[in-house]
């Protein structure tokens, strides 16, 4: 058992409280026991957000020197550029260089832009959409446009889709990736599949770190659209919760080989490494898809911001200075993992039909409740005033037809307050199932 305050004390303007003031205030704990029910759960009158998975104010510290650098350091590049100008709508080399040093990949294939790889993918979508792909049509003008979801998956990915009215189909995804076998049969004879959404490594939110065989399958696709594409978001490359850090085939080399050189798409981005809102986001691909994005790019901007770049460069330095960064957020973000699974196993560990992921890396725990409770859980969270993941959100159109899974984003919340939270989402699922 483990004691904790009244969180209506500790939080009393919920999770918006100055992190100051949270950290000061769970210093008054241990003085209440965990709550056996859900009415005791409800009654702490909690007021925390767990809806999305962002870095906690302990993790942006980590890098409080990349901001005291800004001013400090000048803002000319190695190669005498103004930072402070105008241009590189790649991005500047040398954050060109430490992106390809991070995604093993040549770095005039890499481009460094502005803080969000999302952003990326969206643009590259658009593009795709306006325009077209390298010596293919615009996709709008060639019909029905789809793209391939595995599910559970990420629901800003399927936000994009559904913003540009792109239609999403389901792939039941696997502890390794996507349902190969599926995944072949649909772009075998469907041109309007015009691509897949991949997340190679610990996938938000199952987790999975897809294999080997998968990741060959899906460089050597003989799919019917010319001009398919894998949107490969590797969010989570370095973001290992345990002493193995996994990696995954070069997709962009597979694909090479495979006769399919521009079909790789790599995303990533430093937000869940410096800041959130304010790290470098790569895009990683052949020489001629970097040309395609550099033309369409010329149109939306005269260059990222540089002098972020360059501080980044300066503070990270090369691969070893961001994975020595990497592995202080993960003594933050393990312990919080633990709990809520400890949490879990305690009091979900004898429901029938439960069951959750223990997650190598990333920032999600998928907990599958039994078939109609998820909504259910999910209300009865948000009562005790603990918002979460609206359930369905990682499946297309938030449709999940079993109603079961639910997205659990620990990093956020203190340890305690995680600790609290996870017990509140077991005692809520436990009411949800006897209320059917
Ligand atoms: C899989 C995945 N991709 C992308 C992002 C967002 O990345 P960025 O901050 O670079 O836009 C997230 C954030 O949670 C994510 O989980």
């Amino acid at each position: 058992m483990f004691n904790i305050t009244r969180l209506s004390e500790v939080l009393s303007g919920g999770i918006l409280v100055s992190p100051a003031t949270a950290r000061v205030h769970s210093k008054i704990t241990k003085t209440m026991t965990t709550p056996a029910t859900y009415e005791e759960f409800k009654r702490l009158d909690m007021r925390l957000d767990m809806s999305r998975g962002k870095p906690s104010p302990e993790q942006l510290d980590l890098s409080r020197a990349l901001l005291d650098e800004a001013g400090t350091a000048g803002f000319m590049s190695r190669d005498g550029i103004d930072c402070r100008n105008y241009g590189h709508v790649l991005g500047l080399p040398e954050a060109r260089e430490f992106g390809a040093q991070l995604l093993d990949a040549d770095a005039a294939h890499v481009v460094a832009a502005g803080n969000s790889s999302l952003e990326l993918m969206h643009d590259a979508l658009v593009f795709a959409m306006l325009h077209g792909v390298p010596d293919h049509a615009p996709w709008v003008r060639q019909g029905e446009v789809a793209l391939l979801c595995p599910v559970p998956g990420y629901d800003r990915h399927f936000a994009i889709c559904e913003a540009l009215g792109i239609r999403m189909i389901p792939v039941p995804m696997r502890q390794d990736g996507p349902d190969m076998d599926v995944v072949e049969a649909l772009v075998k004879r469907d041109a309007s599949v015009k691509g897949i959404w991949c997340m190679p490594l610990y996938s938000n939110p199952s987790g999975a770190i897809w294999s080997q065989a998968t990741i060959g399958r899906l460089a050597a696709l003989a799919a019917a659209a010319a001009d398919f594409r894998l949107f490969w978001d590797d969010a989570y490359r370095f973001h290992h919760l345990t002493d193995t850090r996994h990696t995954t085939p070069n997709i962009i080399e597979l694909c090479e080989r495979a006769g399919h050189a521009d079909r790789a798409l790599v995303f990533a981005s430093l937000s869940k490494v410096t800041v959130a809102g304010g790290g470098i986001a790569f895009l990683a691909s052949s020489r001629r898809n970097v040309g395609w994005w550099q033309k369409h790019m010329n149109v939306r901007t005269i260059g990222p911001d540089k002098l972020n770049q360059l501080r980044h460069v300066r503070y990270l330095r090369d691969r070893e200075g961001l994975e020595r960064l990497m592995a202080k957020h993960r003594v933050l973000l393990r312990p919080k993992f633990d709990a809520v699974i400890a949490t879990f196993e305690t009091l979900l560990g004898d429901v029938p039909g439960v069951s959750w992921n223990r997650p190598e890396g990333g920032y999600f725990i998928s907990l599958y409740a039994p078939r109609g409770c998820a909504k259910r859980t999910v209300a009865l969270a948000a009562e005790a005033g603990l918002v979460l993941t609206p359930a369905g959100a990682a499946h297309p159109y938030g449709r999940d037809a079993d109603d079961a899974h639910l997205r659990i984003a620990p990093s956020y919340p203190s340890l305690e307050e995680v600790t609290l939270a996870a017990c509140g989402i077991a005692l809520s699922l436990r009411r949800a199932l006897q209320d059917r």
